[in-house]
């Protein structure tokens, strides 16, 4: 029974996937959170005196009843101005100025599946895959009605949470907040795990005890952003990799967010995401009704592994779009790093000539191929191809490129307009801006207006058209700055609070519109690398440029933290030249080839001007890629060596059966007549012999060509005499 009704319809206990969340109603309607965790068949509806009992400075929002304050209260969806003062999950301002907020939730309905969440990126949840709870609930004084959405998945510990807020009043009501997911929990012993970091070094794993108070992260950036990616777990301070609780939160959103645990003075802490109350004031008039993003809430009793393993089951089978999430992804070629803006139909052609030869299999042209784009001053918003650079068009230039074999993607970053650009001379008001302020360039680029309907229909038209006139097979959406002045010219003063939702909103309609339509090809989302990776992008666009840096040492600790939320199926790393573009490192072939690999695998490098080792080496790891794909896309990801702090990192793929493995291992410095190493293997099959096929790895290994399931995991791998940024690979494959 995924969603059990108790106690006369007050108390709720949903079951996903072997964890449950329970909730009961209290005093004529508090919503209460009673567990998050473990699988129970109910939840103790505690005394109030227990849970809720009036302390010194907490008020009591019921007259006389001390055994009663909303402050103390384990709450679901917290409101503000009532005497809890902890953060508030709604905020509304009423018609007379004040924005206290109230809400009793009087019915409950559970539905199969889950409503639709209209405009909106969601989990794919139908019938058969899921049920939802739906509590609603009103303030009596202001007539806003509220409906609360809990999805449970069937197959995965995972609960969806979204929030419908409707005027059901007579006068307009403001939000100033509304988060998508609330809960107080009972403990506080937690360490906080979040991935941080800044363009070029996304996503790296940040975990630190809770302590009083707010520990958050957030973003106001119009983005998700790379420096908070939207995902905060609380595990127990002494899990790992494979043991412990941990509870995480996430959502499918790609704008402003914020997340945060607060400790509060009776040791609770409340978890939340939502909205950016910094950038978002919403109008809602009467009759008029509000959804908020959906939030993702997935528990673990595995340690992190069990974490990730629930998440990327959740994207690959309950985010992606449909059927995406099972298709092989193509090995690329990308030409930016090899020519930047400068290049000719010629050199793409020379390019992908010898692409083709080594076993590339799709050829992607980036930046440069439109208007006066020779440069990243100008003609973003030019999107007519430069014939100067290319005659035949981008049709001609795909028809050459499929006669050589190889699939053809294209470099996308729709959402941006140049200053100095035919479309801002034409329409000076289709970029966000304010009154009377000069608009911040980023990258000497604007940001347009897609909150507004004309600039989004313009915006589906020409991508329509281009994917409709040019035989494409990909498309990279990239998006290069982030959002300031954010306000729309079309706007009245007392909505442009609404622009950044409404540009998100219109974005996903332009992203829902060209991916129904073109289902075919393959969209990649990029903002600088990785400053939009969330699971709302992935909902349209199933892979993600993990980061502009593709140095091999410093994507260790790149696609380690991105890992924990993220499959690597959804995650793009290619093999760039050296010394790295982004950092001037030398590192060798093979391990920038087995860490790109550990992905959706490409080469962004002048493959021209290789010599010929280097092209057999290639061609052999284009050969290997193609012999571990689906190991690497589909199968089971191990993290056994965090970089974090340490020289080595090792992780592995492991498929559902554990027929066969692929392990690889990069140190970071070498050591002068150092220790042996040992790597011990995860989720093999104990009872079965492996055999051994050593890929990549320092010279002199002599080890056994099989070896046991329980050898591999008991006593492990070793390493011998190591050099700086040495790679070590195996594929392993059961003999039986
Ligand atoms: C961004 C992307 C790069 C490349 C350039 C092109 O920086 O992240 O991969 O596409 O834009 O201008």
């Amino acid at each position: 029974m995924p969603i059990q009704v108790l106690n006369q319809g007050t108390e709720f206990v949903l079951t996903a996937g072997g964890a449950s969340y329970a909730l009961g109603l209290v005093e004529s309607g508090y919503l209460v959170h009673r567990h998050f965790g473990s699988a129970v068949r109910e939840a103790p509806p505690w005394p109030l005196r227990v849970i809720a009992a009036g302390r010194p400075f907490s008020p009591t929002v019921l007259p006389g009843r001390d055994d009663f304050s909303l402050d103390v209260l384990p709450q679901e969806y917290p409101t503000y101005g009532r005497g809890d003062f902890r953060t508030p999950a709604l905020k509304i301002r009423g018609a007379d100025g004040n924005a206290v907020t109230e809400v009793r939730f009087q019915n409950h309905e559970v539905v199969p599946g889950r409503p639709p969440l209209p405009g909106l990126p969601h989990l794919r949840v139908f019938p058969e895959s899921g049920s939802s709870l739906v509590l609603r609930g009103e303030d009596p004084y202001t007539g806003l009605r509220v409906e609360l959405t809990y999805c449970a998945l069937n197959d995965l510990p995972v609960i969806g949470r979204s929030v419908r807020l409707i005027n059901a009043g007579d006068r307009p009501l403001v939000i100033e907040r509304a988060f998508s997911a609330s809960l107080d929990l009972p403990v506080s012993r937690f360490d906080a795990v979040t991935l941080n970091g800044a363009w070029g070094r996304e996503r790296h794993l940040t975990r630190v005890p809770l302590g009083p108070g707010v520990r958050a992260i957030q973003s106001g950036r119009g983005a998700s952003g790379h420096q908070a990616n939207p995902f905060l777990a609380l595990a127990d301070p002494d899990a790992t990799e494979e043991h412990g609780e941990v509870r995480a939160l996430s959502w499918l959103y790609s704008g402003n967010f914020w997340a945060g645990a607060e400790v509060s003075q009776f040791g609770t802490t409340r978890l939340q995401i939502g909205l950016n109350p910094e950038e978002f004031c919403w109008r809602l008039e009467p009759g008029e009704e509000f959804v908020t993003p959906e939030a993702v809430l997935a528990f673990s009793s595995a340690g992190f592994q069990g974490m990730s393993d629930t998440f990327h089951d959740l994207v690959r089978e309950h985010v992606m779009p449909e059927s995406w999430g099972h298709r092989e992804r193509p090995i690329v070629l990308n030409n930016w790093e090899a020519t930047y803006f400068q290049f000719t139909e010629p050199k793409l052609l020379e390019l992908a000539t010898v692409a083709a030869d080594v076993g590339v299999e799709m050829f992607v042209l980036d930046d440069g191929w439109f208007g006066a784009r020779n440069n990243d001053l100008k003609a973003l918003g030019d999107w007519q191809v430069n014939r100067e650079k290319l005659p035949g068009g981008i049709a001609g230039l795909a028809g050459r490129i499929h006669d050589l074999g190889l699939k053809f993607g294209l470099w996308v970053e729709p959402e941006m307009i140049s200053p100095d650009s035919d479309l801002a001379r034409a329409h000076p008001d289709w970029a966000l801006g304010v009154p009377g302020r000069t608009r911040s360039e980023g990258r000497h680029q604007w940001v347009l207006d897609l909150s507004r309907d004309d600039v989004a229909d313009w915006m589906i038209g020409w991508l329509d058209d281009l994917l409709t006139r040019a035989p494409i097979d990909y498309i990279k959406w990239d998006m290069n700055r982030n959002m300031s002045e954010v306000g729309s010219a079309l706007a009245a003063p007392e909505r442009q609070g609404e622009t950044s939702y409404r540009y998100l909103l219109g974005l996903y309609r332009v992203l829902g519109e060209l991916t129904a339509r073109h289902p075919e090809v393959l969209f990649e989302s990029c903002s600088g690398g990785g400053g939009r990776f969330d699971l709302g992008m992935l909902f349209f666009m199933p892979q993600t440029w993990t980061s502009d840096d593709s140095d091999a040492i410093e994507r260790l600790a790149i696609q380690h933290g991105t890992s924990l939320v993220y499959p690597p199926i959804a995650m793009a790393a290619h093999v760039s030249a050296v010394p790295n573009h982004q950092m001037g490192r030398v590192t060798p072939l093979a391990t920038r080839g087995w860490v790109a690999m550990s992905a959706n695998f490409g080469y962004e490098l002048d493959l021209t001007r290789l010599p010929a080792e280097e092209l057999a080496e290639i061609r052999e790891q284009t050969r290997q890629y193609r012999k571990v794909r689906s190991l690497v896309q589909f199968g089971r990801f191990r993290r056994l060596l965090s970089p974090v702090g340490n020289n080595d990192a090792a992780w592995m793929f492991v498929d559902e059966k554990a027929d066969e493995a692929l392990v690889v291992w990069v140190n970071r410095l070498g050591e002068v007549n150092g220790a042996v190493h040992w790597l011990r293997l995860r989720d093999l099959d104990s009872g079965r012999r492996y055999r051994i096929l050593r890929l990549a790895g320092p010279e002199g290994w002599d080890g056994p060509e099989t070896m046991g399931g329980d050898a591999l995991m008991g006593i492990g791998l070793p390493s011998l005499y190591r050099r700086d940024f040495q790679v070590s690979a195996f594929h392993l494959v059961a003999e039986d």
